[in-house]
């Protein structure tokens, strides 16, 4: 629930839990809920797969992205996507978005009250998508998830939360500052690639199951026994 004036002139509480991706991303678009829309070029929802099994979740509009209004389509953008190759995907197989879809200015970081502001707009995009497993791309947007953790242990761990699984990575800009985190992402992409393998290969292997016997009546629903992997 965001309460504010809204672009479209709608005044008070505005609900989001029935919107859709494309009210969603207009909602996004004209957004005037913090002092972000006063300096930024576009706002920045989103770009991919509106059904993607992996959402990465960086956290912020740069330079580029608030000319262009899409995300990661700087430096760092290039180096998310070959990361992403390494998992056997391409940007339009996965979901990409920020945890503010605004750039501060100068890139400098998000402020409390603006990741506060912005957190419903991100809370029902991944309702919305319902991706299989969330990658958190540096400090803020782990924070976003599990508030006080500390990036440099958790890195490169996937973990449950709320039903849904999250996996902890550096943001790809700091490979580009720093030559040492380069491999500790690389090797991270890796881990996430291994691990949706054996996923899919569960996923196979029960499509198999329910394909040579249908008739069981009892067992659980696919995603439910997916759901204990
Ligand atoms: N850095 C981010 O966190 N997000 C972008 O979209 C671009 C750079």
């Amino acid at each position: 629930m965001l309460d504010s004036a809204q672009p479209d002139g709608a005044v008070g509480p505005v609900d989001l839990s029935n919107i859709d991706f494309d009210g969603l991303d207009g909602r996004i678009s004209g957004c005037r809920l913090c002092q972000l829309a006063t300096t930024r070029t576009r706002a920045v929802p989103g770009s991919g797969s509106r059904t993607a099994e992996v959402m990465f979740i960086g956290e912020g509009p740069g330079f580029h992205e608030d000319q262009q209004g899409k995300p990661f389509v700087g430096r760092a953008g290039q180096f998310l996507d070959q990361l992403i190759g390494l998992i056997g995907l391409n940007r339009g197989d996965v979901y990409i978005t920020n945890v503010v879809k605004c750039r501060p200015p100068n890139n400098r970081d998000p402020l409390p009250h603006e990741l506060a502001v912005c957190r419903p707009y991100l809370d029902r995009q991944i309702e919305l998508i319902d991706p299989r497993v969330i990658v958190t791309l540096g400090r803020y947007s782990l924070g976003t998830f599990f508030p006080g953790d500390v990036i440099s242990r958790v890195h490169g761990t996937i973990r449950s939360k709320d039903g849904r699984h999250f996996c902890a990575m550096f943001h790809p800009a700091a490979a580009l500052h720093q030559e040492r985190y380069r491999q500790l992402i690389i090797d991270d992409m890796k881990r996430l690639g291994e691990w949706l393998d054996v996923r899919a290969q569960e996923q196979a292997k029960l499509a198999l199951e329910v394909l040579v016997d249908p008739s069981t009546p009892d067992r659980p629903h696919q995603s439910e026994q997916l759901a204990l992997f």
